[in-house]
C-alpha cells in the first residue's frame, strides 16, 4: 500500500500553527492580520471555493473582508478598487476570485496588485522571484504542494520530476520551485507534448495538473514513483446529493497500487491551496509589521 498524503490534516496542521500566533497576536492587543477577498459575478464554483477560504480565515483568527461586485463592474473601477487596497494599511493581503467575466483582463487585474499584498502570489514580480533568494508570496497551490512534499520528507535532490501542466498558475511556477529550491531535474509536459506516457514513465515524482479526469493510467507511471494529483473536475455523479463528485487526473485505484505515495482527491492538494493562502497572508502582515 502507498502513502497517502493527507493534504487535508497537513492544512489543518499548518492552520492550528496560525491560529496560535494569531492567538498570540490578539493577546497583547495586536491586530490580526486581514485578508480581503474579490469577487466579481456569480460563478458557482467561485462561491465553494470563497466560502472554504471565509471559513479558513474565521479558524485561524484573521479578519476578513468578502468584496462582492456585479458581473457588469467594468476593469477601469475593479483597478482603482485594487489601488484603494493597496493602499490600505489595515489590509495585509488580497486576492481576486478567478474566473473573471470575460470583458475584464485577468492580466491587466493581476499585474495592478501590489506585489507585497498578491497572497496568491499571483504577479510577474512574485512569479520571477521563485527560486531566489527574496523570494516573495509564492504561488498557492504549488507553495502547497512543495509544502506537502517538505512535510512527507520526500526526497527531491537529483530526482526526476515530471510536470504534466505548464499553466502560469500551477505547472509553470511548480516546475521553477521543483529545479530552484527542491534541486530536482524537471521536465514539464504540456498539450502540444508528443507520447506523453513515454515521459511519466521516467518520474521519480509525477505531478499531474491538467484538469482532465483519468487522464494518467498505471501504464504511464513507474513502480515506486511519488504522484500528486492537482486536478479537480466536477464529474456527474447520481449517487451524490450533489449531482457530482470530484475527481483527479490520476486513475487513483490502479495508480495506487504502484506508486510509493500518492495524493487523493479531494482530500490531497485541494485544502492546501487554501492553507498556503493563509500562510502567504500571515507573511504579508509579518512584512509589513517589521
Ligand atoms: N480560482 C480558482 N482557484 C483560484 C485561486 O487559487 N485563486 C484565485 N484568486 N482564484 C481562483
Amino acid at each position: 500500500m502507498p502513502t497517502i498524503i493527507d493534504g487535508k490534516k497537513i492544512a489543518t496542521d499548518i492552520k492550528n500553527e496560525i491560529a496560535d500566533r494569531v492567538k498570540a497576536l490578539r493577546d497583547s492587543d495586536e491586530r490580526p492580520p486581514h485578508l480581503a477577498i474579490i469577487v466579481v459575478g456569480d460563478d458557482g464554483p467561485s462561491h465553494t471555493y470563497v466560502n472554504g477560504k471565509i471559513n479558513a480565515c474565521k479558524a485561524v483568527g484573521f479578519d476578513y473582508s468578502l468584496m462582492q461586485f456585479a458581473a457588469t463592474m467594468t476593469e477601469q473601477k475593479l483597478v482603482k478598487h485594487i489601488d484603494g487596497l493597496n493602499a490600505d494599511e489595515d489590509i495585509d493581503g488580497f486576492i481576486v476570485q478567478l474566473p473573471l467575466p470575460e470583458h475584464i483582463s485577468v492580466q491587466t487585474v493581476i499585474e495592478s496588485i501590489a506585489p507585497k499584498k498578491d497572497v496568491d502570489g499571483f504577479t510577474n514580480q512574485n512569479f520571477g522571484s521563485i527560486g531566489s533568494k527574496h523570494e516573495l508570496l509564492l504561488p498557492a497551490t504549488p507553495f502547497g504542494i512543495m509544502e506537502l512534499i517538505r512535510r512527507y520528507s520526500i526526497e527531491t535532490e537529483g530526482k526526476h520530476c515530471v510536470v504534466v501542466g505548464a499553466s502560469r498558475l500551477v505547472g509553470a511556477p511548480l516546475s521553477l520551485m521543483m529545479l530552484e529550491d527542491a534541486r530536482a531535474t524537471v521536465t514539464v509536459c504540456h498539450k502540444y507534448t508528443v507520447n506523453l506516457a513515454t515521459h511519466t514513465k521516467e518520474a521519480d515524482i509525477l505531478v499531474v495538473a491538467v484538469g482532465k479526469p483519468g487522464l494518467i493510467t498505471k501504464d504511464m507511471v513507474k513502480e515506486g514513483a511519488v504522484v500528486i494529483d492537482v486536478g479537480t473536475s466536477r464529474v456527474e455523479d447520481s449517487s451524490k446529493k450533489s449531482g457530482f463528485r470530484l475527481s483527479g487526473d490520476v486513475d487513483f485505484e490502479e495508480v495506487s497500487k504502484i506508486a510509493s505515495a500518492i495524493t487523493p482527491v479531494p482530500g490531497g492538494v485541494g485544502p492546501m491551496t487554501i492553507a498556503s493562502l493563509i500562510l502567504n497572508t500571515m507573511s504579508a502582515y509579518e512584512s509589513a509589521h517589521e
